[in-house]
């Protein structure tokens, strides 16, 4: 995305001249150089984004990454010798806030333009193109946000083989006016002249639109191009092939050694789980640490599955008692979290040092937490208590993280892959400190807790029933620590009151109530109140994020 900024100082100069670029890239000698060594490696075939601070950043390297081929989301300014070390098919210049002429707004780093690969900007990446290549972009007084038109007149090789016209999105202020020298103007839309550029020679193409979104049908398809014809990639990149890859990594790194994985029964632990025991096999143990605050059957079903289904050596610690000890009295959600993370790590650690030997500490880190704690060049080994929440410092293991380049779809599509039940890689998310902070206004005491835990179960048994599962967030029950008056059989009730919570969300940032229809909520109710003979009262909560959170705590 672009907006308009202040006119300010003109754009920089070509670092290299036209003609020392007037090659095909496969011809560049840096190409050549970087192909061979390639072809000398097993890597996997990688397209970079660069990310200028577009909204859709991440979206890019997951559309590449569907065209079946790896990407990765870099820093625009990571450099031209990290590029190199990584060796690319190609570079995407994501979309950005800043207007190209802006005071400070993010350049285009010209060695970029000596890599000898393909190179595609889209909106703003396609405005830095242009201005630094000679182009001209202008601010313009009326912007182009969401659906526009797109009329090609020359595909080049960018757009071969698409309609003339064709809907597209967009979402700039400032406009191309006028492509570079060498550069061929190939489309332009409702309110940009120049929609679209490239300079096939030059291995330089452009793009206004976002072609990552739903709203452009033939975005795909440009990716696509771009990916396959231009950039010589052979979309190989798969769930199974991952899988491939990095069992062949964590043994390459784990050799004879021994390892540990916490595993909770959420898809990342799972899959992380089944991942490197897969590579390593039984010299892996797991740790579920059941802390009496899961939700109905779900202990069984970790054990069921991980030690009686997949063999894993798994050690199975039934904590209950210990945690309601350290929770009694506690009535803040802080408070209750502290308690429970300290009681966490310490059980953890009495299991760890129980097994001889492990030094390596699986983990389910997802990219998108890489990518929010700005770590993508990956530091590979940490001391475990900045990991796990506070493991002692004597504990220090080597991280072994497989899933830390997925995001979570594709997290799941390995998980499917390695034959996890739907049950698990379909899982909703669910707090470390589970019931507990669902037990609001008082105490988590063994029998709110068990009231909350069979709401929770008819809850979830109805959401199933109605096939909505998988289209909400979450979707769970919240127990207020009050009382409330009710009429039941031929007498006066005081009984327990039970909220419904179910939020459709798509990152958890925001999220809104769900819909749920009414016969489904009357059911949902009417059994509570039936089958539970403390609760006679159900509300539901129909506030959405912000201003509320997901969890009430
Ligand atoms: P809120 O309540 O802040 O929650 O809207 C956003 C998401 O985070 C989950 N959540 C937690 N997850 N440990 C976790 O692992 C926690 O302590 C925790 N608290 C909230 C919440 O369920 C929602 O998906």
């Amino acid at each position: 995305m672009t907006s308009s900024g202040e006119l300010a100082a003109p754009g920089g100069v070509l670092g290299r001249s036209r003609a020392e670029h007037a090659t095909l890239p496969a011809s560049l000698p840096e190409h050549d150089e970087i192909a061979a060594r390639r072809a000398s490696e097993s890597a996997t075939e990688t397209v970079v984004v660069l990310d200028f601070g577009g909204q859709y950043s991440q979206l890019i390297a997951r559309r590449v990454r569907e065209c079946g081929v790896f990407s990765e989301l870099l820093p625009h300014d990571i450099g031209a010798a990290a590029l190199r070390e990584r060796a690319p098919r190609g570079l995407i210049l994501s979309g950005g806030p800043a207007s190209v002429y802006a005071p400070g707004a993010p350049r285009l780093d010209h060695e970029l333009l000596e890599l000898g690969i393909p190179l595609l900007g889209i909106c703003y990446g396609m405005q830095l193109l242009v201005r630094e290549l000679g182009g001209q972009v202008e601010g313009a007084e009326i912007g182009e946000f969401g659906r526009s038109e797109l009329t090609i007149s020359q595909p080049g090789r960018l757009l071969a083989g698409l309609p003339a016209e064709q809907p597209c999105w967009m979402s700039h202020r400032d406009s191309v006016l006028r492509a570079p020298p060498g550069f061929t103007a190939l489309a332009a839309s409702t309110a940009s002249p120049v929609a679209a550029v490239e300079d096939a020679a030059r291995g330089c193409f452009g793009i206004q639109f976002h072609p990552e979104v739903v709203h452009t049908p033939y975005g795909q398809q440009i990716l696509q191009t771009f990916l396959r014809d231009i950039c010589g990639c052979t979309e190989t990149w798969t769930p199974a092939s991952f899988i491939d890859e990095q069992v062949a990594s964590i043994r390459a790194k784990v050799g004879d050694g021994r390892a540990i994985c916490g595993l909770s029964g959420g898809v990342d632990s799972s899959v992380a789980a089944l991942l490197v025991h897969r590579a390593i096999g039984d010299r892996l143990t797991c740790v579920f640490v059941d802390h009496g605050l899961m939700r109905k059957q779900e202990g069984e079903q970790v054990i069921n599955a991980f030690r009686d289904h997949f063999k894993v050596p798994l050690v199975a610690v039934d904590a209950e008692t210990r945690f309601l000890d350290r929770l009694a009295g506690l009535t803040g959600p802080e408070a209750k979290r502290k308690a429970i993370g300290e009681e966490f790590i310490r059980v953890f650690e009495e299991q760890a040092a129980a097994l001889d030997g492990a030094r390596y500490l699986v983990q389910g880190t997802l990219y998108s937490d890489v990518i929010e704690s700005g770590g993508t060049t990956g530091a590979d080994t940490i001391k475990s208590h900045h990991n796990v929440g506070g493991l002692p410092e004597q504990m220090e293991f080597e991280l072994v993280e497989p899933l830390r380049t997925l995001f979570k779809d594709e997290v799941r599509r390995v998980g499917v892959e390695l034959g996890l039940p739907e049950r698990f890689v379909w899982r909703q998310p669910f707090p470390g400190p589970g019931l507990a902070i669902r037990v609001v206004g008082g105490p988590a005491t063994k029998d709110k807790l068990d009231t909350l835990r069979e709401a929770d179960a008819i809850l979830q048994d109805e959401i199933r029933r109605a096939g909505l599962y998988r289209e909400l967030w979450q979707s769970f029950c919240v127990l207020p620590d009050v009382r409330t008056v009710g009429v039941q059989g031929d007498g006066r009730s005081y009984g327990r009151l039970i909220a419904i919570r179910a939020v459709t969300s798509d990152d958890a940032m925001t999220a809104d109530w769900a819909r749920l229809p009414y016969d489904l909520l009357e059911q949902i109710a009417s059994r509570m109140i039936n089958e539970l003979r403390d609760v006679n009262r159900v509300v539901l909560d129909i506030t959405s994020k912000p201003p509320g959170t997901i969890e009430w705590e």
